[in-house]
């Protein structure tokens, strides 16, 4: 899907959009300067109180010939805000979809200008449409076969009409926009792939090909080598597959030399069974989706390369299944870990923190600014904060103060979760230094936080992302993500916390 900015109503579209808002208790749409034919079009609707300018109303107006367009179609936007914006886009996306309309304008004046920051309005329309319009059909063989039958029940083009050539900054906006919600895309379609088409090996040589041309520089470590850097936690975690783990390094220098480098996580759990502790049959492939952290720390990447940030980053994604083969780790095994700690394995599902704490390790070693990590770590985090926010665990409040900023531009919610001593104490082993399961139920999600704590080298700042409540089946909270799949969350905030770190 294409977004374009042009000055003047264009005359070879049939349908125009036109938003409204809505602030505070007043129960009228705030249309800003719209001509009198559209105001006198949409007059009636609004004494009957069909449209208020809320969040999430339409009305369509079909042959009513204004302007030049046949069709009319508003929107509310409700109060206006980022997030506002980006929800009024799907809402359009979906309405204009509906009735196979394959472009439209929109009415662009009072809309580019509804946001405070110049561009703002822009990019978060833009934003909402092209994350809008992803949809995972390779598998399926209209998309697989023929393409084009795919592609003929899109929307295929928005052109933001305005009557001032478009400015500087709405330009830069959308290009913004649109490096965000194609790397957000990415993320998602790594995540929607099934386990057998998103193996360790693919997800790095997918990597691969997805930074060509970028100035990322990629480096993946095969099995021989992770084994050699004494990534025990990777390893134990790796035995029991055929297929052989990954560890996938991205650097990006865009900042000065010597500038200390954003270091970001990404679990790549590409299918997780719980190994030897099976996980029940129930939803298991769901778990295809356990890599999710892993693809937004690639998605984030591209982008920043992408977008030509002036930072130092390095993005870091453990990569392996989690199978119950012959070879396959047990309860009770203990490994090392590339910091020397001893680990007592009680629990083989509980994998995630294994091959995390190794790449905490080494990300600790590359004396970074900050440490940030994303994982679909732990079922608990679903039940505490459901799909709407994901999960920050870190005992630095300046840290997270600045995460729930960059979160607020993106609209991706955080939550502030306890990680404490309690929890740190709850992770001794009992023949080694750690357990990678606490005794009790409770807390599972700080326990677990609690664990990786254990390989980020004290004195680094570092934020723990829990993201298995959000990664995917959220659109019921956020309609501009798929009704079912990856989310791809936590790319866009990433992105703006290495740019203001
Ligand atoms: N990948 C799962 C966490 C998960 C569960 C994500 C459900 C999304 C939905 C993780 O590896 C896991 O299995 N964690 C266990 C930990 C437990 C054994 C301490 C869990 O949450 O049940
Ligand atoms: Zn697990
Ligand atoms: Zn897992």
């Amino acid at each position: 899907m294409r977004i374009v900015l042009k000055k003047g109503l264009p005359s070879d579209l049939s349908t125009l959009v036109v938003y409204a808002t809505k602030t505070g208790k007043s129960g009228k749409p705030n249309f800003g300067k719209l001509p009198k034919e559209l105001l006198d079009l949409v007059k009636n609707a609004e004494t009957e109180g069909q449209f208020s300018g809320g969040k999430k109303e339409t009305v369509f107006y079909r042959c009513a010939n204004v302007l030049g367009f046949s069709h009319v179609l508003f929107v509310g936007v409700g109060e206006p805000g980022r997030e506002a914006i980006r929800v009024a886009a799907s809402v359009t996306h979906s309405s204009l979809k509906g009735r196979k309309i394959k472009s439209a304008a929109v009415y662009g004046d009072g809309l580019v200008k509804l946001l405070k920051s110049a561009g703002a309005a822009t990019q978060a329309l833009a934003e909402g449409f092209l994350l809008s319009a992803y949809d995972f059909f390779v598998h399926k063989s209209t998309g697989k076969d023929d393409k084009k039958d795919h592609k003929n029940q899109q929307l295929n083009e928005i052109t933001i009409a305005t009557s001032a050539a478009p400015s500087a900054a709405d330009v830069k906006a959308l290009k913004r926009a649109e490096i965000l919600a194609e790397c957000q895309n990415f993320a998602r379609w790594l995540g929607d792939q099934p386990g057998n088409y998103m193996t360790p090996t693919i997800l790095a040589d997918e990597t691969v090909k997805a930074a060509k041309g970028t100035g990322l520089k990629v480096t993946v470590w095969d099995r021989a080598r992770i084994k050699k850097e004494k990534m025990g936690g990777l390893i134990a975690v790796s035995q029991g597959s055929h297929e052989e783990p990954r560890f996938i390094i991205m650097e990006y220098n865009g900042g000065g030399k010597g500038k200390k480098p954003v270091v970001f996580v990404g679990k790549g759990l590409t299918f997780d069974t719980g190994g030897i502790s099976l996980k029940p049959g129930q939803s298991m492939e769901e778990m295809k989706y356990d890599m999710c952290g892993g693809a937004a720390v690639v998605a984030t990447m591209i982008a920043i390369a992408k977008l030509k940030l002036k930072v130092n980053v390095i993005g870091l994604v453990p990569s392996t299944d989690n199978m119950p083969g012959p070879t396959a780790f047990k309860p009770g095994d203990i490994y090392y870990a590339r910091n020397g700690k001893s680990v007592e394995v009680y629990n083989t599902d509980a994998e995630g923190r294994l091959i995390l704490g190794e790449a905490l390790v080494y990300a600790s070693e590359q004396k970074p600014a900050v440490i940030f990590d994303a994982a679909t770590l732990t079922g608990a985090i679903l039940i505490a904060l459901g799909t709407t926010h994901t999960g920050v665990f870190t005992r630095d409040k300046k840290l997270f103060g600045k995460v729930n900023e960059a979160a607020q531009q993106t609209g991706e919610l955080v939550w502030h979760m306890p990680i404490t001593d309690f929890h740190r104490d709850d992770m001794k082993g009992t023949h080694a230094d750690l357990c990678n399961i606490s005794g009790g139920r409770n807390a599972g999600s700080s326990t677990a936080a609690a664990f990786l704590e254990e390989f980020v080298e004290p004195g680094i700042p570092w934020a723990h992302f829990d993201i298995a409540g959000t990664a995917w089946n959220i659109a019921s909270r956020f309609p501009y993500h798929p009704k079912k799949g990856a989310s791809g969350i936590m790319v866009r905030t990433f992105v703006e916390l290495a740019e203001n770190f």
